[in-house]
């Protein structure tokens, strides 16, 4: 087992067990009045883990991540007279570890929280960095803030359970990690595929413990999303468009995602076709579709992707693999160069 630590600007640190045997949560969450925060399929597949503790179980599907259902969450805190003493723990995948991490860090003004993340995605993404909060409306966690887990527990034997979708899902952000940045990880991802497709755990811990490392190496250096980690919005910011508006998984839209804005790439001058190319390949043989699609419906949303001032969003462009360049650009320069053909 690794333990590895970080500190953020805000002089936090969060102890991340990876690769680890989940259930030393048992050992972490010994004593106390704590709360578990699960969904109903892993409730089910998990039950014995949850014997003994005060639990919540919240719906799976993201049409859950709101505010009232922040507020059920709340009125059981106060049900299990949960305190500043307690600890509060997101047992399952991205949507339970964003409410969790919401919840706890508004509750009393501040509880603490530690992650079992379940699925590829919450491993390497949403479990890691303090990004937490809900959708409003349309819009993809438009409230919400930055506040530290304690610990983050990755397993990754959880991945036999996951659908193919939740699987893909987390590749899509596995390949947003291998493309921006300057380690081996794309040459071991490309060499390892059968593995990975196989989901063979020593394949996935080291994958999981790579994603882990180039993460909190940005967050310990930018951890209130000022500057350097816009880079980790690769991808995103058409990859949310894909998502909400054609309802895929959020990793398999963040590489179609990853295809937008290596397009873009080369129509504004800051890659060559070779490696448009090369890493649109890569994305093909990884099993994701490379053709997008997109209207008035995408380019609305694009207005209102939270990392745009103004009429302008800081998009994150590639100029080669492991070089992620973050521009400010107007969005209807964006909006014209996508539609342009080749
Ligand atoms: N998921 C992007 C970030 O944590 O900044």
């Amino acid at each position: 087992m690794i333990v590895t630590t970080y500190h953020t600007e805000n002089k936090t640190k969060t102890d991340i067990y990876c690769p680890a045997d989940y259930n030393i949560f048992k050992s972490i969450a010994s004593d106390g009045n704590h709360v578990i925060i699960t969904d109903e399929k892993i409730y089910k597949l998990y039950s014995e883990a949850f014997v003994k503790h005060n639990c919540i179980i919240i719906k799976e599907g993201e049409a859950n991540k709101n505010l009232s259902n922040i507020e059920n969450i709340i009125q059981k805190f106060v049900t299990f007279n949960i305190d500043r003493d307690s600890l509060i723990i997101g047992f399952g995948g991205g949507l339970v570890c964003d409410i969790a991490g919401f919840a706890a860090s508004i509750y009393m003004r501040g509880t603490p929280v530690g992650f079992v993340a379940t699925t590829l995605l919450a491993q390497i993404d949403a479990a890691i960095g303090g990004k937490n909060g809900v959708n409003f409306n349309n819009y993809k966690n438009y409230i919400g803030n930055i506040s530290q887990p304690q610990f983050v527990i990755c397993d990754a034997t959880f991945f036999k359970t996951l659908s193919n979708q939740d699987y893909m899902s987390g590749l899509g952000e596995v390949l947003k990690y291998c493309l921006i940045s300057n380690t081996n990880l794309i040459e071991y991802f490309i060499s390892n595929y059968n593995a990975i497709k196989e989901r063979d755990k020593d394949v996935m811990d080291y994958i999981v413990k790579s994603c882990v490392k180039i993460k909190t190496e940005i967050v310990s250096q930018d951890t209130n999303d000022k500057g350097l980690r816009h880079i980790l919005n690769f991808g995103h910011s058409f990859g949310h468009c894909y998502e909400i508006i054609d309802g895929l998984a959020h990793g398999i839209a963040v590489a179609k995602g990853i295809c937008t804005a290596v397009d873009l790439s080369l129509k504004f001058g800051y890659t060559n076709t070779e490696t448009n190319k090369q890493i649109k390949e890569i994305i093909k043989n990884a099993g994701f579709e490379t053709e997008y699609k997109l209207d008035e419906r995408h380019f609305d949303l694009l207005h209102k992707d939270k990392k745009k001032t103004g009429d302008y969003i800081d998009f994150v462009f590639l100029t080669e693999i492991g070089n992620p360049i973050i521009i400010k650009t107007p969005i209807d320069d964006i909006i014209k160069a996508v539609l342009e053909p080749f």
